[in-house]
């Protein structure tokens, strides 16, 4: 080949390269602010609704609440203004995103699958299949359905000894992409189901048809490897420049009414109509069909919370006080080991109004026993990044909750 056309292929390919670069966030920081009186709250709404480049990290509903806002570095300039002109009282929490992401992987990484570090889509798929291959007899593969882009959304069932009539269970993995260690956490608690040695462990896996849906949004979990560690929604197109629908606002119960965005290009916009993603709808499908459902554990991060129905109002309904009284022992045994704090209560009450979850969908509509959502570790300081190397002692404690739950709520006759 002739040497210009060879750097005429080098120069392609090193186009074709730029094209797949990934988002980075050097110098993004996070601010925590506090509002005091109405001119702020208007202000902090308008940003939220309309961006300017800025993300406002939570809504920001009422006075007297916080708020945390990522600030590019090009902004600062700005920002600061902003905070002297309206007087907030404001807290820097992050200097460096793009420092985070970097730290979140440990330096050497194993090849073999652990829980050292988190995994791709594909090694999740390969190893599920691997899971059902050696032991077919107890694990059976599930595909509750097709991504938007084309991706079977997978998952295993596990029935120890093929047992008819059990009740069944729920662990539901990343709803939200960048959630990475919801993933883990339910890969860690397959394992641990599939291979502990201590008989309490071995009854509680054999008790029930446990369905472990590792990843329910698939494209985005993979974009969040491939192109953006902050992405959070599905990604179907509005419009030429919006991706994506914040699947837990997309579930047809009281669709869009708080907590979400109608801007497509928000993270927490809810879709142009119940059930718009081919996500949510074929998982709601899946779940109205199962038979024997005693309990639905969804995993989320961050801030260490253990939340019940409901996130569309705050009052508490249904076997709410049950349900809390066995959250009390579960985060007083989570929090054996490490200390861990979680707190506990409603969404609507310790976290937001959030309106067409899939927690609310499914309790409104089924009455389903036993329904949590944790928000994992940790408590702001690495967000949704959480190191690698806290992905086991997470998966510890909150295997010690999930253990007292099942069990509380055995004694009760719910699950
Ligand atoms: C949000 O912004 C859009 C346009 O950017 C505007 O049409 C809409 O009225 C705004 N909504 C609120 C509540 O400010
Ligand atoms: C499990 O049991 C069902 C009937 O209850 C049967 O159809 C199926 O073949 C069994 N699977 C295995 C792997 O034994
Ligand atoms: C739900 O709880 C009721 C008791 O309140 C019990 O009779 C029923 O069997 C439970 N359902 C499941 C699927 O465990
Ligand atoms: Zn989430």
């Amino acid at each position: 080949m002739e040497l210009r056309y060879l750097l005429l292929a080098i120069l392609v390919l090193s186009f074709s390269v730029n094209c797949a670069e990934k988002a980075r966030y050097d110098n993004y920081r996070i601010y925590e602010i506090i509002i005091e009186n109405d001119e702020q709250l208007e202000l902090l709404k308008d940003i939220e609704n309309n961006s300017y480049g800025y993300e406002v990290m939570r809504f920001p509903n009422s006075i007297d609440k916080k708020v945390e806002i990522l600030v590019p570095p090009h902004k600062l300039g700005e920002f600061s203004e902003i905070i002297e002109n309206f007087q907030f009282k404001s807290q820097l929490l992050m200097n460096n995103l793009q420092e985070i992401i970097d730290n979140e992987q440990p330096k050497e990484r194993s090849s073999r699958l652990d829980w050292t570090r988190y995994w791709t889509l594909t090694e999740i798929t390969s190893w599920l299949k691997q899971l059902v291959a050696n032991q077919p007899d107890d694990l059976q593969m599930i595909n509750i359905g097709t991504s938007h882009e084309g991706r079977p959304i997978l998952g295993v069932k596990l029935n120890i000894g093929n047992g008819t009539g059990k009740k069944q269970i729920i662990l539901e993995g990343t709803m939200h992409a960048r959630e990475w260690i919801s993933t883990a956490t339910v890969t860690w608690i397959l394992n641990e189901l599939l291979t502990s040695e201590i008989p309490e462990i071995k009854v509680l896996a054999a008790n029930y048809e446990w369905i472990i849906l590792p990843v329910i949004n698939v494209d985005g979990y993979e974009y969040s490897w491939t192109s953006d560690r902050m992405w959070r929604k599905t990604r179907q197109r509005f419009g030429r420049l919006c991706v994506g629908v914040d699947p837990n606002r997309n579930f047809d119960n009281f669709f869009n009414q708080a907590g979400t965005s109608p801007n497509p290009c928000r993270n927490t916009y809810a879709g142009p109509f119940p059930f718009s993603e081919p996500e949510t709808k074929q998982y709601s499908e899946f779940m109205a069909n199962l038979p024997n459902l005693a309990g639905y554990f969804s995993f989320h991060s961050f801030g260490q919370m253990l939340l019940l129905p409901y996130g569309y109002t705050q009052e508490l309904l249904d076997n709410y006080d049950e349900l809390y009284e066995i959250g009390q022992k579960a985060v007083a045994a989570l929090r054996v080991r490490y200390r861990t704090r979680y707190r506990l209560g409603s969404i609507a009450n310790v976290l937001y109004y959030a309106t067409g979850n899939s927690l609310d969908w499914l309790k409104y509509n089924y009455q389903t026993n036993v329904t949590y959502v944790y928000e994992l570790r940790d408590r702001g300081l690495n967000r949704f990044i959480l190191p690698a190397s806290q992905i086991i002692p997470n998966c510890l404690e909150v295997f010690d909750s999930l253990f007292v739950i099942l069990t509380e709520a055995q004694k009760k006759g719910i699950a």
